[in-house]
């Protein structure tokens, strides 16, 4: 058979199994292809397909790959399923050796390890977190961030009717604060110049593949590795950038350190999360001083802290752009106010909760039980299958969150009385749910809050008319084309 024949037998493939749809419209389970060509065809917006899916199936429906890839995955939104997975039946969902693999960039950081090494992270972040001048401290460095990057660049762009992309602007806010807040430095991303930033597409490359590997199957792409070509190729450099930037990084603080304990100062350096885990690992164990380990920890915390404050703003900043009462509101709200001081901003409040529900950065999770074990919903699942919550689709589901769940409301969040209402974390998943929520959830409003507040009370700003806003195919829901605007001063 010539490459003709192979490639017309191929078409009149696709085009049989496009012509037998299934009638309910769920994509038909074909012999050999599984619900491959269904998945092709759609991946392009596999958000909102995955919405139309769940709406069809009543919260569960089960994928299924070509037969030799043995590749099964029960997306769910149901929220009993994702209460017993997340918390009541935690023990039997770990992260598991397959999705270490997917994300064996993340190394042995806290995002990717289960049990002793996890609990050990877990509890590093915590007494970094929880040390009683964390707080202050935070809210220093941003007022500080706002002061020296956002606002003069802002009024940069005010003066010179430039465009800007505000999704680019929180990258690097939020970028700046997360290296300052775990290595001690600021690079100063966030500024007039506007320096290159490779880590920043290094980052985002990363981001694409884990997304790919989650949804091709394992030796697709793990051929395509060996091959060294494509997305996996791509991979391979960015992970590169990122190792060359943070070693360095290590490099650095560990002289810092060294020179500070011979001149005998028994204080830290400073308040920042990689001189504690250099104080309390030194000497006690080797992995966990070694630079690999340090490296893996800090890029984890570099994926928690740059992208999903910054996709959050991004959103908020889209939706308001559409919403403009809600935009009054919270301007009204926040007029009067001390930006170091927003707890009482029940309003602005609500429409970040708002904004991460319909567009939620961290868009899917994924697990993969240990044993087998019949769901809540009914459904049977085993250690070969793999189990998948997807957050956007969640937030779309009329049974889940009833008719206007399309709306934008930021009143769905705020009780009679005029506090915040509080929500399931197994309905409202956007932080993550059971013993593995997120820990930088305060964090990340105090920012988000801060920075929302100083845009909104001083300029007024419109995306530009003809830049398409699209949700980006990534395990962090990006805007594709970042979010263009125009910005102006309120007169
Ligand atoms: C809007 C902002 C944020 C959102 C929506 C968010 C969401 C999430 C989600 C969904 C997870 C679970 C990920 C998984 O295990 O697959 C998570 C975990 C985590 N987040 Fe956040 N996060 C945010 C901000 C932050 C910030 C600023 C930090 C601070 C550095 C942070 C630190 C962490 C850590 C350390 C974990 C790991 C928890 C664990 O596995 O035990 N997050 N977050």
């Amino acid at each position: 058979m010539d490459y003709l024949q192979i490639s017309l037998l191929v078409i009149s493939f696709i085009l049989l199994c496009s012509f037998f749809q299934n009638k309910n419209n769920l994509p038909t389970n074909f012999p050999l292809v599984g619900m491959l060509f269904a998945l092709l065809k759609n991946i392009h917006k596999i958000h909102d397909w995955v919405v139309e899916i769940l709406e069809l199936s009543h919260l569960n429906f089960l994928f299924k790959g070509p037969w030799f890839t043995n590749m099964e995955i029960l997306i769910t939104v149901d929220p009993s399923n994702i209460h017993h997975i997340m918390s009541k039946n935690f023990s039997n969902y770990p992260k598991g050796p397959k999705f270490n693999e997917m994300l064996d960039v993340l190394g042995d950081g806290i995002f990717n390890v289960d049990f002793d090494l996890w609990k050990y992270h877990r509890s590093m972040a915590h007494s970094f977190i929880g040390h009683p001048k964390f707080r202050e401290v935070l809210v220093e460095k941003i007022e500080e961030k706002i002061v020296k990057g956002l606002i003069p660049l802002l009024d940069h762009a005010c003066k010179e009717s430039l465009v800007i992309d505000f999704q680019g602007v929180f990258e690097r806010f939020a970028f700046d604060n997360i290296c300052n807040l775990i290595m001690g430095y600021d690079f100063e991303f966030l500024c007039v110049d506007w320096p290159s930033t490779p880590l920043s597409k290094a980052l985002d490359d990363i981001e694409e593949v884990m997304f790919y590997r989650h949804v091709v199957p394992m030796n697709v792409w793990k051929f395509q590795r060996w091959l060294g070509v494509g997305k996996e190729k791509r991979y391979k450099i960015a992970w590169k950038k990122l190792d060359d930037f943070i070693y360095k990084c290590i490099a650095k603080k560990k002289q810092e350190y060294k020179d500070t304990q011979e001149l005998g100062k028994n204080e830290r350096v400073g308040l920042d999360l990689l001189t504690l885990y250099m104080d309390k690992t030194q000497g006690v164990n080797v992995k966990n001083c070694s630079d690999k380990f340090l490296r893996d920890t800090i890029l984890n915390f570099f994926l928690a802290g740059r992208d999903t404050s910054s996709t959050a703003l991004s959103w908020l900043f889209y939706l308001l752009s559409k919403n403009p009462h809600v935009l009054s509101k919270i301007r009204e709200e926040v007029y009067s106010k001390n930006i170091r001081d927003l707890n009482e901003c029940v309003y602005l409040h609500g429409a970040l909760c708002e904004s991460l529900r319909l567009y939620p950065p961290v868009v899917f999770e994924a697990k993969g039980p240990l044993k087998s074990e019949v769901l809540p919903s009914g459904h049977q699942v085993n250690p070969n299958m793999q189990i998948m919550f997807n957050l956007y689709a969640m937030a779309r589901m009329k049974s889940i969150w009833g008719e206007d769940c399309y709306e934008f409301k930021p009143e769905r969040w705020i009780t009679e009385k005029g506090n915040i209402k509080h929500e399931p974390s197994y309905k409202f998943l956007a932080f993550n749910a059971g013993p593995r929520t997120c820990l930088g959830k305060d964090m990340a409003f105090i920012l988000m809050k801060m920075v929302a507040a100083t845009i909104v009370k001083d300029y007024n700003f419109q995306v530009v008319e003809t830049h398409p806003v699209v949700p980006d195919i990534s395990i962090i829901l990006h805007m594709k084309y970042g979010l263009k605007v125009k910005i102006c001063y309120i007169l």
